[in-house]
């Protein structure tokens, strides 16, 4: 879908089959990075000049833009350089005693939380909600993936958000998989906090958001602090600004930021509702392909538009070799969800994961390679 858009698929013969890692980025978003650097570009929400107006203008617009993408205010969405960030930050700013994960988070979304009491909750049979209400009270954070980078599937928020609020917990959702796959909107996933990045969703990279809702964001005063996210200073003391402006201290991305609204833009344009259809119908295709090769394992769960692979006699990393030299790109390794493998014993594995540019030829061609790999196997 919308290959021509994207420049590097149209400079380098690739198959591009890492996505869930980052992104390409479309023709109209490098346009926007390249406009602002070449026609305003300026310290925004400081100087009085009009480069700065203008360019405090487009990291406003570009704010709206993610606000509505995501069913938010302006107020409550703050940006960050990536999903990492957004979680430190969240992690920072909450004093709960208990957090509560799955046994697939991404480290992003495991380690900022491990000076505390950690359940992780299992997932091989779906979540089960009846553990879930029993480990949450008004000493706990729910800290969950929304889509798994290890297989794509999905957790179902909108019943474990009833189970959180109804217990008193917090509910922290890292949706760096799913925003820019499915329509993503914090009111119907009931997320207090929610963060993503923006170099997976076709924006540039050291992107990111950090959506808090009204309710919490008096707990993120001081997370990060200089200039900007303060009002007036004395030598000891200062006057803290309300959200967003108080975890965006420094001098803001404005380059990235801007063209994380043109990929917004972009990404309307064409309708979250036909991306989705569009991933869903190839995911169809890898399964059936993947069944189809001796000696393929699939590990995890059935999911959407990311599958890890592995074979038992050759290792995950020389199979991404041998793809890169037929020029495709996979990630090998345990794909920064370390603690579930381990914890199953799994080796790496290679995963391949789709965008909306992929199509039917790049699984055809990933295949084709792999059936030749596994008479290794
Ligand atoms: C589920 C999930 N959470 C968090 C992250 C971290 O994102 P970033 O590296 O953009 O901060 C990733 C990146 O792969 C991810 O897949």
């Amino acid at each position: 879908m919308n290959k021509e858009d994207f420049p590097l698929l149209q400079n380098r013969d690739i198959t591009y089959l890492d996505s869930a890692c980052m992104s390409l980025k479309p023709e109209q978003v490098l346009e926007a990075v390249d406009r602002y650097y070449r026609e305003f570009s300026a310290c925004p929400g400081r100087s009085g000049h009009s480069l700065s107006r203008q360019t405090t203008e487009m990291i406003d617009e570009s704010r709206r833009k993610v606000a509505d993408f995501i069913d938010a205010e302006e107020s409550e969405v703050a940006f960050t350089s990536g999903t990492t960030e957004a979680l430190n930050l969240t992690a920072n700013a909450l004093d709960q005693g208990k957090v509560v994960v799955s046994d697939k988070e991404h480290n992003s979304n495991l380690v900022p939380w491990q000076d505390r009491e950690i359940t992780a909750l299992d997932t091989e049979n779906g979540l089960d909600i009846a553990k879930l209400e029993k480990a949450v009270d008004d000493d706990a954070v729910v800290s969950l993936h929304h889509r798994s980078n290890i297989d794509g599937s999905e957790l179902p928020l909108e019943e474990v958000s009833e189970v959180v609020h109804d217990n008193g917990g917090v509910l922290v959702v890292d949706a760096a998989q799913s925003v820019s796959h499915t329509s993503v909107s914090v009111e119907d996933t009931g997320a207090d906090i929610l963060a993503f990045s923006g170099h997976k969703a076709l924006g540039p990279t050291g992107t990111g958001v950090l959506y808090v809702s009204e309710e919490m964001q008096d707990k993120f005063r001081k997370v990060k602090t200089g200039g900007g996210a303060v009002n007036d200073t004395s030598f000891r003391t200062s006057d803290f600004r309300s959200f967003p402006h108080c975890v965006e201290a420094g001098l803001p991305n404005a380059a990235g930021i801007i063209g994380l609204g043109a990929a917004v833009d972009y990404l309307e344009n064409i309708g979250m509702d036909r991306i989705q259809e569009h991933e869903k119908r190839l995911s169809e295709l890898m399964r059936k392909k993947a069944a189809g090769v001796e000696g393929l394992q699939v590990l995890g769960d059935r999911g959407e538009g990311v599958f890890s692979f592995a074979f038992e006699n050759i290792g995950s990393h020389q199979v991404a070799e041998i793809l890169d030299t037929k020029n495709i790109a996979v990630r090998s390794g345990r794909h920064c969800v370390h603690s579930w493998f381990n914890s199953k014993e799994l080796q790496p594995s290679f995963r391949a994961s789709l965008h909306l540019y992929n199509d039917r030829e790049d699984i055809e061609e990933f295949f084709s390679a792999v059936e030749e790999i596994s008479v290794l196997n």
